[in-house]
């Protein structure tokens, strides 16, 4: 049979196989199933006779909190040995999971490393996660997830780039380039590489109330130029698989939404993969009430465009006889049947069906993956206060090393992490005490706040380490209230009393209320859930060993009554709206964060300042570390269309750049400003580029005020 010829290109060998396939079998690849490890029962059965589209190894939907044993390399090399050899036409099954920083390397969460502001550390992050997961036999890894989040309150904010559509499309293609690599000239992946899957299209982010699973209200408007830059940015970086969200989007379940996952994502971005459900979103069209039955739920979801269906059945049950019955039609099932056999040729499954057991002993010594995640971890974490007690001096003889944090291990992983397979971190206490052998480290190794007082009366500096637990992120854990979990801000103004310096660092999944904290800490470092190496990274910047340069990527409300809160607000036909009792700026804002030294960014050039519809503008300024030690800046340049059709924000990041400069170096730094940066949606969802005036700003957060400006002519 032809397509079992790997000379063939990708293409030819589909043409070749899907018309050799009877209706069950093309139904079959249309369907994820999770199959118990060790004991797969009768879908043995169905495989021999049918195939099967794709196993899922996580054997829960929310496998980010829970241990659970995830199949081996054995088991997995079995179910497909059976597909290959004993279903007659030999079509690999595809195994997906949740790796979604990381899989025995746990890497900072998403939303940390969106901090770094640095897309090529993500590629090289993501690229590790894709060498783990290929040599442990796993394909096909459910990220990233890009969906745009303003609110806090939110579990799942964890999980995604932050709150800018801009950085988010950045983050977004450095993902999947490291998961999936770059095409053969024959249209294969490369070995070590894994098929991405851009999630939760779309919209999800917008639960009202923060409240995971809940309705979505987005106009149309906000919808395109908002929430789905990033998915736009991901097709076009060749993503292999969308997958569809769980919530109903102004009115319409995103799993059962033609508009959504056909007219907008198929036709209007020209996405060729295939796209796949959430866990059981197929079914729970029923839950949403727009389906009756598994009958109707099937038809509405496979017609909206969703072509594999994730651990329901109501394709494996209904599916044949829809297309019998002539209401789905055999064109259709061919479409989604071509975008999955497309991906697992791509993928190479059809010729190297097998995890390679010796491969899989290799990555037993992690240590270049630990390495790689030392420093992207540092990269991440964000210094948000420093009064100069930061870095610790050298010749500070007793630290006070106190707090909920100071030997947590699993907690530092964050959520979304297969605990079986990830190795055990560091705790902070460790960390500090390797890295200074000849300091006294004070402890309250019973926990107990009044010993942490105590402590903190005799040592030189005080290290107060809080934070919020991994299990109060993710999916379905959506919190009311972002203060930090009870006690510690009572904790933190008792140990501020005792007149020592303080150093707080919050280890947290999501913007937590640090107004009351803040007062009382003489310097801040925003260290997110950071991972396998997260406590080594966190000295190593205590220290002075790295100099922190992570900006943040969501805005820090002063608390939960000004949300939602994002520094893209549009203008208003008034003075900005405020609150009586709360000023209406957040606390901290987007792209904000400190470094040991300072740089100063001066100059700003716009040339040329006229230009005729299509042409782009090259905006520039000199940037100077004018402190006394080596640091990074992130560089970010913020766009106005000064007059537009369409209300629009005051400002949009449209360029960023993370520079290293020695002490007193000077550097001009240079942003390109093109039709897709002036362009947006407007009236009836049409790409537009308006001429007028536009303004820009370039700095070193979202509040930057060095102007230039320009007229698209
Ligand atoms: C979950 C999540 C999704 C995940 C899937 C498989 O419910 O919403 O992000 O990829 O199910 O675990």
């Amino acid at each position: 049979m032809k397509y079992k010829n790997p000379s063939l290109s990708v293409q030819e060998r589909v043409n070749d196989l899907l018309p050799r396939m009877t209706l069950e079998e093309k139904i079959a690849q249309c369907i994820q199933i999770y199959i118990p490890p060790d004991h797969p029962g009768e879908i043995v059965d169905r495989i021999q006779a049918v195939g099967l589209g794709s196993r899922i190894l996580g054997a829960v939907s929310l496998a980010g909190n829970v241990s659970q044993r995830t199949a081996g390399i054995e088991d997995l090399n079995e179910i497909q040995r059976i597909a290959m050899n004993e279903f007659r036409l030999g079509i690999p099954v595809i195994h997906g999971l949740d790796v979604i920083h990381g899989l025995r390397v746990i890497f900072p969460i998403p939303l940390g490393l969106a901090a770094t502001f640095d897309p090529d550390a993500i590629q090289k992050t993501y690229n590790i996660a894709a060498e783990e997961c290929f040599r442990l036999g796993i394909h096909w890894s459910f990220a990233p997830m890009l969906d745009i989040a303003h609110d806090p309150r939110w579990g799942r904010i964890v999980e995604g780039f932050g709150e800018d559509p801009y950085l988010g499309a950045k983050m977004a293609v450095a993902a999947i380039k490291g998961f999936q690599g770059e095409l053969d000239e024959n249209g294969y992946q490369s070995q070590d590489h894994i098929l991405a899957c851009a999630k939760h299209y779309i919209g999800y982010g917008s639960a009202e109330g923060g409240r995971d699973y809940n309705t979505a209200e987005i106009t149309d408007h906000t919808l395109r130029n908002i929430y789905l830059p990033p998915f736009r940015a991901a097709v076009q970086a060749g993503v292999g698989s969308v997958m569809s969200a769980f919530e109903d989007l102004n009115g319409e379940p995103a799993s059962g939404s033609r508009y959504l996952l056909t007219d907008l994502l198929k036709e209007e971005l020209g996405f060729n993969g295939f796209v796949i459900s959430d866990w059981a979103s197929v079914a729970e069209l029923i839950h949403h009430r727009v389906a009756a039955n598994e009958r109707e739920a099937a038809q509405i979801a496979f017609d909206a465009g969703v072509d594999m269906e994730m651990v329901t059945e109501c394709y494996a049950h209904h599916l044949a006889d829809l297309v019998m019955e002539g209401i789905i039609s055999m064109e259709r099932l061919d479409d989604a049947v071509r975008r999955i056999l497309t991906q697992k040729f791509q993928l190479g499954l059809f010729d190297h069906p097998y995890a390679d057991v010796q491969k899989s002993l290799e990555i037993r010594d992690l240590s270049a993956y630990h390495i790689a995640a030392r420093e992207v971890t540092a990269r991440s974490m964000v210094l948000l206060k420093n009064n100069g007690i930061l870095p610790l001096p050298g010749d500070v003889r007793r630290i006070a090393l106190i707090g909920p944090f100071v030997n947590q291990r699993r907690a530092l992983l964050g959520t979304w992490v297969n605990d079986v397979l990830a190795d055990e971190p560091q705790t902070l206490e460790e960390a500090l005490r390797a890295s200074c052998p000849d300091v006294e480290i004070l402890t309250a190794p019973n926990g107990l706040m009044d010993e942490m007082i105590m402590i903190a009366a005799e040592a030189d500096i005080v290290l107060l380490a809080l934070g919020e637990s991994n299990a109060r992120n993710g999916e379905y854990n959506s919190i009311a209230s972002l203060n930090l979990p009870a006690g510690q801000e009572e904790l933190a103004q008792a140990v501020a009393g005792m007149g020592k310096p303080l150093a707080v660092l919050v280890f947290a999944g999501r913007p937590v209320t640090l107004t009351r904290i803040l007062p009382h800490a003489d310097a801040l470092l925003y260290a997110w859930h950071p991972g396998s190496m997260g406590a080594a990274a966190a000295v190593d910047i205590l220290l002075g060993k790295v100099n922190p340069a992570g900006k943040l990527p969501v805005t820090f409300p002063r608390g939960e009554g000004q949300i939602p809160v994002h520094y893209n607000h549009k203008s208003t036909g008034r003075d900005h709206p405020r609150y009586l009792d709360m000023p209406v700026e957040p606390l901290f804002p987007f792209g904000f964060g400190l470094s040991y030294t300072r740089f100063e960014i001066t100059d700003l050039v716009v040339e040329p300042v006229e230009i005729p519809a299509g042409a782009s503008v090259n905006v520039s300024v000199t940037v100077t570390n004018t402190g006394e030690c080596k640091g990074e800046e992130v560089v970010q340049c913020y766009l106005q269309d000064c007059v537009s059709r369409r209300t629009r924000p005051e400002r949009e990041l449209k360029g960023f750049q993370r520079i290293a400069l020695q002490p007193g170096e000077s550097r001009r730094v240079e942003f390109t400003l093109g039709p897709d940066e002036m362009s947006y949606y407007g009236a009836g969802g049409s790409w537009v580029l308006e001429p007028g005036a536009f303004k820009v700003w370039i700095g070193n957060d979202c509040k930057a005020s060095l102007e230039g400006s320009f007229l698209l002519k």
